[in-house]
């Protein structure tokens, strides 16, 4: 959560910042603003509101500089407002800050400045530290960078951090920990962000600070990197920015999710290309192949993830537990972490984000490897702080993923998953050759299914006009389609706002059938083959009851769309794998649905795209 954005060198800092802002303001969209070194001052504009409301008011301003930072912000600690909105300014007005991340310590940390006389205009936790380096500055007769270095050895929390000063006038300081920063490496110039989307267009060569890392940018002057808390200086790990400016761009759609879900035929294409051979029989993963072993003996496996990426943890565990016959558990990463739970060291972890920055399934990740288990990541985000702190894993590759509701994502995790399913099960000798190729060639079928699937945009266009005075909606699925109704009641109240619960179909009995009647929308997925006669027993009760089914059938159903007061018809495909089918239908309607109220679809109120804080 939260945005940051850096510039130094020859060029006008500005557009550079305001560029970088409106690219990184999926992570935060409550306030930006941006502090700009100015014939020796500093000069601070933020505003409540959007990215685009601080540069409207920026240009009547007039606003030049080489050296300046910027930031948008999710609130964390103080309401949305211009004095909470970041950067946040020493007493004297010379030193500006900016932070992505959360102090766990700011209140002792307050208290003790107050008592020395700082006067806080913020109620932030970010404040804090701006006081605390001027403090050590003023009062250690160091220079800001040890300043900061050791102020950071003061605090507890997680951070990213961008620091300017009026009296450094070309120079940045930069801090990491637990919250994400890349330098961007220009000819006598550095661009900073929290991902490499502002930087892309300018630099390619980026090095991404660890945990621990204090960092000095100057154009004049080597880039230099120490530790915080030993402070040894390390040599800059030069890396390749792996990011292509079109995808983040809207391509002719209205908006991004829109974009974002049809891009999946690509996107799960993409996640399957060189690791599917069904010709040759072959499903490879060249990631995890070090440790396909000891994934093969695993005792069980934990899968570890938040949101979306739980529900294509589900589904994996349907996945590995019906082909791989090992156990599986899905865990909340936030849960895992405070339980204590049981892990041995024979325990194989599978940590899914999207993004690879969430900040529970990190914390998840170091207490499975503390514990001594192997840790798999399965991430979107290349080298995002998942896929470097896991010891191996598999990129989904969907591309970047913008809109704050999660679509490609979740359909390239499944995929993922079912390969690594699939690769696991053909060793350990769970799965007949015959049933292994069925699934192989259905699983390379899908592509071209999702495409049929997305020339349903306009029906469910039409079936979301019935949603859009609702205030309630169930989802019902049964076995794999069931961690579907948790992701499509998801998607809908996310954008929507309107409140939605998924359910296994069967549980609707043992308590939420209180609660249809004829204003309740019935979401029900009825594909999977095994259990069908039961679910249409569940949609006669909903019936009997005057609630409005909509259902998803596979085509050619008869049975089910007869008793549907809409019907949607997707292609089959076997049911293990229908999710990556099934799920579409419900990101459409709640796309639709959230557009015809009027919501802000790419940016949902009070959520933010990367949540890197616990
Ligand atoms: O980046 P991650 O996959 O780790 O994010 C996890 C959740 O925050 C994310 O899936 C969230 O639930 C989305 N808004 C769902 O659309």
């Amino acid at each position: 959560m939260c945005g940051i954005v850096a510039y130094t060198g020859c060029k006008e800092a500005y557009p550079i910042l305001i560029k970088g802002l409106k690219r990184l303001e999926y992570r935060g969209y409550d306030s930006a603003g941006v502090s700009i070194i100015q014939g020796g001052e500093l000069a601070t504009y933020k505003q409540r509101g959007s990215v685009d409301q601080l540069d409207e008011f920026c240009m009547t301003q007039n606003v030049t500089g080489h050296t300046g930072i910027g930031h948008t912000r999710w609130a964390t600690h103080g309401e949305p407002s211009s004095t909470n909105a970041h950067p946040h300014l020493s007493a004297d007005g010379r030193i500006a800050i900016i932070h992505n991340g959360i102090i766990e310590n700011y209140l002792p940390l307050r208290k003790e400045l107050t008592q020395r006389g700082y006067v806080f205009h913020s109620e932030t936790d970010t404040e804090v530290l701006v006081h605390l380096i001027d403090d050590i500055h003023k009062n250690e007769q160091c220079d800001l960078a040890e300043a900061v270095r050791i102020a950071l050895t003061n605090v507890v929390g997680a951070y990213a951090l961008a620091i300017i000063s009026a009296d450094e006038p070309d120079q940045i300081i930069l801090a990491k920990k637990g919250s994400p920063l890349l330098i961007g490496v220009g000819k006598d110039e550095y661009f900073i962000g929290s991902d490499g989307s502002p930087i892309v267009e300018y630099t390619r060569k980026v090095v991404y600070l660890e945990d621990g890392d204090v960092a000095v940018v100057n154009p004049h002057k080597k880039l230099e990197i120490k530790n915080i808390n030993d402070n040894v200086k390390k040599r800059p790990y030069l890396q390749k920015l792996e990011l292509n400016l079109e995808q983040l761009e809207k391509g002719g759609f209205e908006h991004f999710m829109l974009k974002e879900i049809f891009e999946q035929p690509r996107a799960i294409k993409d996640s399957m290309r060189g690791r599917l051979n069904v010709k040759k029989d072959i499903v490879a993963l060249g990631g995890i192949i070090e440790y396909e072993q000891k994934m093969l003996n695993a005792r069980r496996f934990i899968i570890v993830a938040c949101g979306t990426s739980w529900h294509a943890g589900i589904v994996g565990e349907y996945l590995f537990e019906n082909l791989v016959r090992i156990p599986v558990e899905v865990e909340y990463a936030s849960e895992f972490r405070y339980r204590n739970p049981l892990i041995y060291e024979d325990d194989v972890v599978i940590a899914i984000s999207q993004s690879g920055e969430t900040a529970d399934t990190i914390a998840a990740i170091e207490l499975a490897k503390s514990k001594g288990a192997t840790v798999i990541g399965i991430c979107n985000v290349v080298s995002s702080t998942i896929s470097r702190i896991t010891q191996a894993g598999s990129y989904t590759h969907a591309g970047p993923e913008i809109g704050v509701a999660s679509t490609k994502a979740f359909t390239a995790q499944v995929t993922v998953l079912a390969l690594m399913a699939l690769s696991l099960a053909r060793k350990k000798g769970t799965l007949p050759l015959s049933e292994y190729h069925r699934i192989i060639s259905c699983l390379e079928l899908i592509p071209k299914q999702v495409e049929e699937t997305l020339k349903l945009n306009d029906q469910i266009k039409e079936i979301a006009k019935f949603f859009v005075n609702k205030r309630n909606a169930i989802y019902l699925g049964r076995g794999v389609n069931y961690p579907v109704a948790l992701e499509g009641a998801l998607k809908l109240k996310e954008i929507s706002y309107i409140h939605a619960e998924g359910y296994p179909a069967a549980e609707m009995k043992h308590g939420p059938i209180a609660l249809i009647d004829e204003e309740m929308p019935v979401v029900v997925l009825a594909t999977e083959q095994d259990t069908y006669e039961k679910t249409v027993s569940n949609i006669q009760e909903v019936i009997s009851r005057k609630g409005k089914i909509i259902s998803i059938v596979t085509k050619g159903d008869t049975l089910v769309k007869g008793m549907s007061d809409f019907c949607i018809e997707i292609p089959e495909t076997i049911e293990l794998l229908t999710p990556l089918l099934s799920s579409i239908p419900l990101q459409l309607l709640a796309y639709h649905v959230a557009v015809l109220r009027g919501c802000n679809v790419d940016k949902p109120r009070n959520l933010a795209k990367s949540v890197s804080v616990e």
